[in-house]
């Protein structure tokens, strides 16, 4: 697998991010004191879109990793390649955001080795130093560097894996699904959608959440709820939008799938 890091350019337009707590204040003081942020919560709640929206406010480049189960420190920190003939040294996206005081956005940070947290941990005290050991040498974070880090608390596996140690270094934002206004808002923004499509979505990613004794390993997420909303955009009448972007996306088995069915009858409304 390779490792796939994106710099996302601070000089576009603000993106577009509803707050829903204290998080936006929360994520201001901790940038304030350079402290590291691990950020909670289910997928497709918008981490990855608060962080966008944090570094441009901030100013800050954002330079972003997708953990994944081969990941190595070398991914992060950088290595030694042959080019034409010559061994260059290249660094890795943690080392580019250390020295140019970027935030660093490690998604699902849990999936990585436990090497890598050779290198997160003295960048996440108050040493913020990067040890790069292939150079033999240690770098200081520029001013503006920061790290951030998700998780998916609700993979049980994810949940023991991450270490207390590292825990405890990170000022903890917890991010869940937005309160029904909100996340109507956001889905009528995302999707192009009118209100009252992008409510009826949202009391459906309600019903689905709220079932009890649910069979789904996830339920439907703010980005699923935006993906139904999309394709209602482009003609396609609701319910057959519901049934592809979320009922056959969240189970493959007929039964639940069967139920699911039963529940959007019940919740949508009949056109
Ligand atoms: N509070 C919000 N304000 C604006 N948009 C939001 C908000 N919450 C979610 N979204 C929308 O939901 C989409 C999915 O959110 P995002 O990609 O940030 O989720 P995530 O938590 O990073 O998921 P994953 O864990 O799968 O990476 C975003 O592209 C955005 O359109
Ligand atoms: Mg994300």
């Amino acid at each position: 697998m390779t490792l796939t890091a994106s710099a996302v350019p601070t000089r576009v337009a603000t993106p577009f991010y509803r707050a829903v707590g204290d998080e936006v204040a929360v994520f201001r003081a901790a940038a304030g004191r350079g402290l590291p942020v691990l950020l909670k919560g289910p997928t497709g709640c918008g981490k990855t879109r608060f962080v966008e929206t944090m570094a441009h406010e901030l100013g800050r480049e954002l330079i972003t990793v997708a953990g994944h189960e081969d990941m190595t420190s070398a991914d992060l920190v950088g290595r030694f390649l042959l080019q034409g003939g010559e061994t260059v040294w290249v660094d890795g996206p943690l080392t580019r955001a250390v020295r140019q005081g970027a935030i660093f956005y490690l998604d699902e940070v849990v999936e990585a080795r436990q090497d890598t947290t050779v290198v997160i941990h003295p960048l996440a005290d108050h040493r913020r130093e990067l040890p790069v050991d292939r150079l033999g040498t240690t770098l200081s974070a520029a001013p503006g560097f920061q790290l951030v880090i998700s998780y998916n608390p609700g993979y049980q596996s994810v949940l023991k894996s991450l270490k207390e140690s590292t825990r405890q270094r990170f000022v903890a934002i917890e991010l869940g699904f937005p309160p029904v206004d909100i996340e109507t808002d956001v889905v009528a923004h995302e999707a192009g959608v009118d209100p009252e499509t992008a409510r009826a979505l949202v009391m459906l990613g309600n019903a689905i959440r709220h079932l009890e004794g649910s069979p789904l390993r996830e339920v439907a997420s703010t980005r699923l709820l935006i993906l139904a909303g999309g394709l209602v955009a482009e003609g396609l009448g609701l319910r057959t939008a519901v049934q592809s972007a979320v009922v056959q996306a969240l189970s493959d088995d007929s039964d639940v799938v069967r139920a699911l069915g039963e529940l959007v009858d019940a919740v949508l409304p009949r056109t």
